[in-house]
């Protein structure tokens, strides 16, 4: 059968890179890249060191508003599946490349099938929140990483196609740690293992703003360690824009993105993560790392129960004081499954026939 697979965002790659792997063991993969991520940064590099396939198709959207950019992926993408018939759609987490992967291929009638399905923040302000929520509702398939995102698509009514598999991020993040700790980026940046903070924030709540972006600057500012902070795109250009780049603190060093692996370093070295990622926050309890998160709610509420991140918003006190105080203890759940998930999914792809 012909599986199409459709990623455009950094984590889309670093997930769909076990999960393309199994596929392609027995079956064929079209991989579609919407262009919604177009730096070699955000994008060729996690295909080089990830060793995934090229894309058969890029879509080369870009960046945009929301409607234009789900618009043109909308558009280029019907063409796309119109003229390759694939068996299935397979979609990634919950960027607008995922809602126009599922609203596409749904009026097309062709089954989507949603790898991260059943998470949830309850905050409808959140683009992802909307995005997920559609491609939910729209999958026939449902891969979800926690029993909690089952929950959450059964309080929705949704049962059938639901399958927990675990987490590919988890898949992933196992079978790179050895890679990882032969890097040796702490040294290029001269950063002392577990003597540094890593910093990433991108999310629109974080720095579309300036008032919780120089919240965050301020308080990395104030933590008293070194911070090091590979920063978004989105990130770099908010504190162009808002004249905050002429004043980063000195014990901050922004830095370009990096490559998976050595993001991965970066977070096993560090003592605490700062971040309003989903994956960071979930990287940071696979490798035991203590993460506050700069948020008000997060979607992967197993590692705020385990103990292991604490959820404390923008504001500088609070995230000075979790910088220096937080100190998880708790032992780590296995909430995120046995690191192959992406065999389960390849397998289960297999019954759509
Ligand atoms: C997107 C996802 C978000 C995900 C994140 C992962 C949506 C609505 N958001 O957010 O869920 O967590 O990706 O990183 O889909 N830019 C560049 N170069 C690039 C990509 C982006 O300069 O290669 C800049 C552009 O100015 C762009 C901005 O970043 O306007 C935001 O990019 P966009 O893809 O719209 O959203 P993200 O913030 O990356
Ligand atoms: N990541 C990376 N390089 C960086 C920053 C993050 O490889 O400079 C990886 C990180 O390991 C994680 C993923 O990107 O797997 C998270 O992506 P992001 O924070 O952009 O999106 P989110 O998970 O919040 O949707």
């Amino acid at each position: 059968m012909r599986i199409a697979s459709v990623v455009g965002a950094r984590p889309q790659f670093i997930k769909a890179a076990p999960v393309s792997r199994e596929i392609r063991r027995h079956n064929e993969e079209l991989l579609i890249h919407t262009g919604q991520h177009y730096d070699d940064l955000m994008s060729d590099v996690f295909f080089r060191v990830l060793d995934l396939p090229e894309p058969d198709y890029n879509l080369e959207v870009g960046s945009g508003t929301h409607a234009r950019q789900t618009g043109e992926m909308l558009m280029r993408l019907e063409e796309v599946l119109v003229d390759e018939k694939p068996d299935a759609v397979l979609v990634y987490g919950d960027t607008n490349s995922t809602l126009s992967g599922a609203l596409a291929a749904a009026k097309l009638h062709l089954p989507v099938c949603h790898v991260e399905a059943g998470l949830r923040s309850f905050n409808r302000r959140m683009p992802e929140e909307l995005n997920r929520v559609v491609a939910d509702h729209l999958s026939t398939l449902l891969f979800c990483p926690t029993e909690t995102s089952v929950e959450n698509l059964k309080k929705e009514g949704i049962e059938k196609g639901v399958h927990l598999v675990g987490d590919v991020m988890y898949d992933v993040a196992l079978a790179s740690a050895q890679e990882a700790r032969k890097r040796d980026i702490l040294h290029r940046l001269g950063l002392a293992p577990k003597g540094y903070v890593l910093a990433t924030v991108h999310r629109p709540a974080s720095v579309d703003d300036r008032a919780p972006l120089a919240s965050i600057l301020r308080a990395f500012g104030e933590c008293g360690e070194p911070v090091v902070f590979p920063a978004h795109p989105r990130t770099r250009g908010r504190m162009r824009e808002f004249g905050l780049d002429a004043h980063v603190p000195s014990n901050v060093r922004i830095i370009d993105p990096v490559d998976y692996f050595d993001f991965l370093a970066l977070l096993i070295g560090s003592r605490k993560v700062a971040t309003d990622s989903g994956g960071v926050q979930k990287e940071a309890y696979f490798f035991g790392v203590p993460c506050v998160t700069l948020r008000d709610e997060t979607e992967w509420i197993e590692t705020v129960e385990d103990g292991w991140n604490a959820v404390v918003g923008t504001d500088t006190g609070d995230i000075v004081h979790a910088l220096r105080n937080f100190n998880p203890r708790g032992t780590k759940s296995k909430s995120f499954g046995d690191g192959h998930a992406a065999e389960k999914i390849a397998a289960l792809l297999e019954t759509i026939r």
